[in-house]
This record gives structure tokens, C-alpha cells and sequence, in this order.
């Protein structure tokens, strides 16, 4: 663009905050470039996040399967064993095919995608070092901070991410060798996932957590509990309560010390790989938002009002640099919203119903409150829940472990959270989001015909159980 005929629109990241809001700028017929680094679209979660992991966990998982799981089945199969490069190499594949597609759809909706790092030089400016040399203007009347999330560094310091031997996410999920011990420091959604892959692959898996629950944030206590039992089943090994107080290379290992999370009790232990999953952090580096005012938390988020506004007028803020769960969903409703605001004043993100999932076998799927937080609040309500192994889909799939627990204000009915741990959990918890978008009430569930034999059955008999009695337990 030239000085006379600036963007309507300019996303910073092209994460799946920042492209699904370019895309949704144009498709509402605003000029729009998106500026993104990284030299591929799709952010984190495309590049190193959502997709190679849940391309790991499939196939480690039925790796693991083939090796522990057919014969039950009546099926004989001998001689396995894994081509780990070849396995990296369809999570490459998976990773690159999607992050074309998104350019692909960049270019089908008419989004100028600018390869470089943006910086400030004024609300309306902004200057971007371009991946192949040099350096551009653009000019905008409009600009959506997208820059994402980082890995968050060991609290204190002394821990060094080499990405080979001390990794983070990223390293963990292009590890060349299968090691044989793997410490994960943090018990969250990146230390069960990751974990779980490289478990199922044939490491040696101890997870050290500070609190006394797995899981990380929002996790009812119940499913964590279940959650841990499920996973200690399969090989990982837990401990809980546990701080990590350093991790040094020391003739090829990893030396880890710990100490009890209330103090006292310290233990060292050595391992091949350690994973950092300690959490992420807001990422502004190089984005010279000083120049501008944009103003930030103490946390480092940027500060945003319930229109994705920042302190600065014409700059709005979407996804993990902002407040909020740090989800790609999350991210890219925010995106809509944002662009929707910019076209016409109004848009909406329902922060009530927004669901979690962790990717592991079976998966862990949440929305809305949990019972802790229902208690710690005074809130009055009822549960209903069901378990898979009274499930005929579940029983017939011989993938039992886990429920369905539906909360329900107890005057209303209404929904106000679901919590489940079971096979396909991620797909069922939609059925969840939905009922709460729509107010419904455990009962509309019940009385809401879900086809036979499904898993979807146990989240229609916990409902039942919810507000009557389930039929089938
Ligand atoms: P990002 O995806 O981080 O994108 C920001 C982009 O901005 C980056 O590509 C960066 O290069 C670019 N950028 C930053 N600064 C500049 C600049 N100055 N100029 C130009 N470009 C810039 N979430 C889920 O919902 N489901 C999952 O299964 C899931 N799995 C995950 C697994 C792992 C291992 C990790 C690490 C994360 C996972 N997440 C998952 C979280 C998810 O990846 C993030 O919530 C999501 O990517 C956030 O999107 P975003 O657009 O806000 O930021
Ligand atoms: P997390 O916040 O989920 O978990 C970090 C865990 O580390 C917490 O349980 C915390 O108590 C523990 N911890 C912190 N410091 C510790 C210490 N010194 N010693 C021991 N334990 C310590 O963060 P994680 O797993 O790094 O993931 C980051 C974010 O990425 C998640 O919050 C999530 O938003 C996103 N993500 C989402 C996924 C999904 O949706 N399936 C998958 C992976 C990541």
C-alpha cells in the first residue's frame, strides 16, 4: 500500500489468532495484510504446537497399541517396531501440508501476507524487516497484536534449554532417538501429552509436578485423579508435591534436583532428556510496542477492555498475548470477534464455554466450572455421572476407562460445566459447549435423541443421571 491508500487492516502473527482474523477482514471486504516471521503461517500451535503433537500422539499411540493391545483382539501381529523417523517425517508432512493451506487461503481471500517482523514506528506505521532482506512501511488504519506465546523460561533460572538434551515443546517433539529416561518437569497439558508420546514409544516417563494434582489449570480434581490413575497404568510415574530446583548435563545425563514442595526433602535423579513444560508467556520481542504506549500487565500480557481494544485506539490484541486461556480455539474466536468490532461495532466471544482438551489416550475434555470451583464459590448444584464401562460403544471398542460428569445448577438444571475422561473425548465435549451456549438444561440433553451405539450415549445418560436416573447403570 501507499501512503494514500493504507490497510483497513493490519494482523501482526499469523497464528491462528492472526490469520483466521485476516482472513475474516477480507471476507468482510476490509483491505487487509497479515505480517507473520516465522517465514510459514499458522503460529505455535500449526508449526510447533497443536499439530505435531496430536500427530505424535496418534501415531505413538497406536504404536503402542500394535504392541500391547491387538492380541486381545484376536489379532496377531509380531515383528513390530518403530521407524521413528518416518514417524517425525508424517508429522513433518501433517505440519507443512496445513500451514500451505492457510497460505492457500491467504491468497483465495485476497490477504496480503507480508513475510517479516513488525515493529512500531507509530499507531498507523508499521515497519517490517523482511525475511529476504530489506525493509518495508505499511500504513493502516487498523492494526490486531497477534504475536502469540513463548515458552515460559524455569522460574529463577539455571535451567538452559539446549533443545536436544533439556527441551522444550518444540525440541520434544523432534527428538532423533527414543530416550531412555525422560524427566518432565510439570505435570500440565504439554508435560502429559509430550510425555505420554514418548512413554508410548518407550522411554522411561517421571513427571514432576509442584502441586499435588496433574492436569494444570481448570481440571476437576475427580478427572485429575482418574486422569493420574489411568496414566500410571500405562507406565508414566508421578511425583507430586515436588519441586524442581535444577537440572545440569553431566557426563551425557541430565542431573535433576528436587525438593519437596513444602521444602525439606531433597533427591537427585538422572535422566537422558528433561522436558521444561512449565508454562508460556506473552510474547512481544521486537515489536517496539513502547514506541507506541500500548500498555501491559504485570504478567507481560497486553492490556485489552471487552472489545480486544488496547490503551491505544486503533490497536486491538487477540489470542495468548493477551488475558484468557492460551487455546488455539480460543485465539481464533477472538480473531473474529476482533475484526467483526473493527467492521461494525459489535462481535462475541462467550468465555463461559470455552472447552479444554488434552490429547492423551483417553483423552481429557473439559467446559465451564468444575466442582472445586462451584464449592469454593457457594454455588448449589447437582452431578450426573456416567461411566464408559456401562457404555455397549465403549465395551465393544474394549476402551472402557473413564466417565461423563455433567454439573448442573441444582434450582435450574441448567448446564454450567461437563468433565470428561474417556475415548474421543475432545469430539464429545462439543456436545457440551453446545448445551451451554444454549442454556440448556441436563434434561433438554436427556431428552435428546443420540444414536445407538455411540459413545455420545454416556454424555446423553449422565445427563439423565443429572436432573433423573440413567437407564443403563
Ligand atoms: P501464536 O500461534 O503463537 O502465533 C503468533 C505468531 O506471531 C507466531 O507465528 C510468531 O512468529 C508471530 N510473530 C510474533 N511477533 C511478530 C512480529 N513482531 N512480527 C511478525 N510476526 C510475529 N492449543 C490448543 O487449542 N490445542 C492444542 O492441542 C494445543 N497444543 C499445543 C501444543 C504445544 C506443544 C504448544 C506449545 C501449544 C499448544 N496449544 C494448543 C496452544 C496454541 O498453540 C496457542 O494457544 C495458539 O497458537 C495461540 O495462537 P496465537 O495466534 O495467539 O499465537
Ligand atoms: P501448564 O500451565 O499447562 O502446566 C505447567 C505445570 O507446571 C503446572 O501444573 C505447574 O504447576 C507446573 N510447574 C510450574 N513450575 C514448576 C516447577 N518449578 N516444578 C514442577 N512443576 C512446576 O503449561 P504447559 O504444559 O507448559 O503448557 C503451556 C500452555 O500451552 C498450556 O497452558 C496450554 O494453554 C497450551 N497447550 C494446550 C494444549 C491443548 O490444548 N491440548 C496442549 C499443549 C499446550
Amino acid at each position: 500500500a501507499t501512503a494514500s491508500e493504507p490497510y483497513e487492516v493490519v494482523v501482526i502473527g499469523g497464528g491462528p489468532g492472526g490469520y483466521v482474523a485476516a482472513i475474516k477482514a477480507a471476507q468482510l471486504g476490509l483491505k487487509t495484510a497479515c505480517i507473520e516471521k516465522r517465514g510459514s503461517l499458522g503460529g505455535t500451535c500449526l508449526n510447533v504446537g497443536c499439530i505435531p503433537s496430536k500427530a505424535m500422539l496418534n501415531n505413538s499411540h497406536m504404536f503402542h497399541q500394535a504392541q500391547h493391545d491387538m492380541e486381545r483382539r484376536g489379532i496377531d501381529v509380531s515383528g513390530v517396531s518403530l521407524n521413528l523417523s518416518t514417524m517425525l517425517k508424517a508429522k513433518d508432512d501433517a505440519v507443512t501440508g496445513l500451514t500451505k493451506g492457510v497460505e492457500f487461503l491467504f491468497k483465495q481471500n485476497k490477504v496480503d501476507y507480508i513475510k517479516g517482523s513488525a515493529s512500531f514506528v507509530s499507531p498507523t506505521t508499521i515497519s517490517v524487516a523482511l525475511n529476504d532482506g530489506g525493509e518495508t512501511q505499511v500504513e493502516t488504519k487498523n492494526v490486531v497484536i497477534a504475536t502469540g506465546s513463548e515458552v515460559a523460561p524455569f522460574p529463577g533460572g539455571g535451567i538452559e534449554i539446549d533443545e536436544e538434551q533439556i527441551v522444550s515443546s518444540t525440541g520434544a517433539l523432534s527428538l532423533q532417538k527414543v530416550p531412555e529416561k525422560m524427566v518432565v518437569i510439570g505435570g500440565g497439558v504439554i508435560g502429559l501429552e509430550l510425555g505420554s508420546v514418548w512413554s508410548r514409544l518407550g522411554a522411561e516417563v517421571t513427571v514432576v509436578e509442584f502441586l499435588s494434582g496433574i492436569g494444570g489449570a481448570g481440571i476437576d480434581e475427580e478427572v485429575a485423579k482418574q486422569f493420574q490413575r489411568t496414566l500410571a497404568k500405562q507406565g508414566l510415574k508421578f511425583k507430586l508435591n515436588t519441586k524442581v530446583l535444577s537440572a545440569e548435563k553431566r557426563d551425557g545425563k541430565v542431573i535433576i534436583k528436587t525438593e519437596a514442595a513444602k521444602g525439606g526433602k531433597e533427591e537427585t535423579f538422572d535422566a537422558d532428556v528433561v522436558l521444561v513444560s512449565v508454562g508460556r508467556r506473552p510474547y512481544v520481542t521486537g515489536l517496539n510496542i513502547e514506541a507506541v504506549g500500548v500498555e501491559m500487565d504485570n504478567k507481560g500480557r497486553i492490556v485489552i477492555d471487552d472489545q480486544f481494544n488496547t490503551s491505544v485506539k486503533n490497536i486491538k490484541c487477540i489470542g495468548d498475548v493477551t488475558f484468557g486461556p492460551m487455546l488455539a480455539h480460543k485465539a481464533e474466536e477472538e480473531g473474529i470477534a476482533a475484526v467483526e468490532y473493527i467492521k461494525s461495532g459489535h462481535g462475541h466471544v462467550n468465555y463461559h464455554a470455552i472447552p479444554a482438551v488434552v490429547y492423551t489416550h483417553p483423552e481429557v475434555a473439559w467446559v465451564g466450572k468444575n466442582e472445586q470451583e462451584l464449592k469454593a464459590a457457594g454455588v448449589q448444584y447437582s452431578i450426573g455421572k456416567f461411566n464408559f464401562t456401562a457404555n455397549s460403544r465403549a465395551k465393544t471398542n474394549l476402551d472402557t476407562d473413564g466417565f461423563v460428569k455433567i454439573i448442573t445448577e441444582k434450582e435450574t438444571d441448567r448446564i454450567i460445566g461437563v468433565h470428561v475422561i474417556g475415548p474421543n473425548a475432545g469430539e464429545m465435549i462439543s456436545e457440551g459447549v453446545l448445551a451451554m451456549e444454549y442454556g440448556a438444561s441436563a434434561e433438554d440433553v436427556a431428552r435428546t435423541c443420540h444414536a445407538h451405539p455411540t459413545l455420545s450415549e454416556a454424555f446423553k445418560e449422565a445427563a439423565m443421571a443429572a436432573y433423573s436416573k440413567p437407564i443403563h447403570q
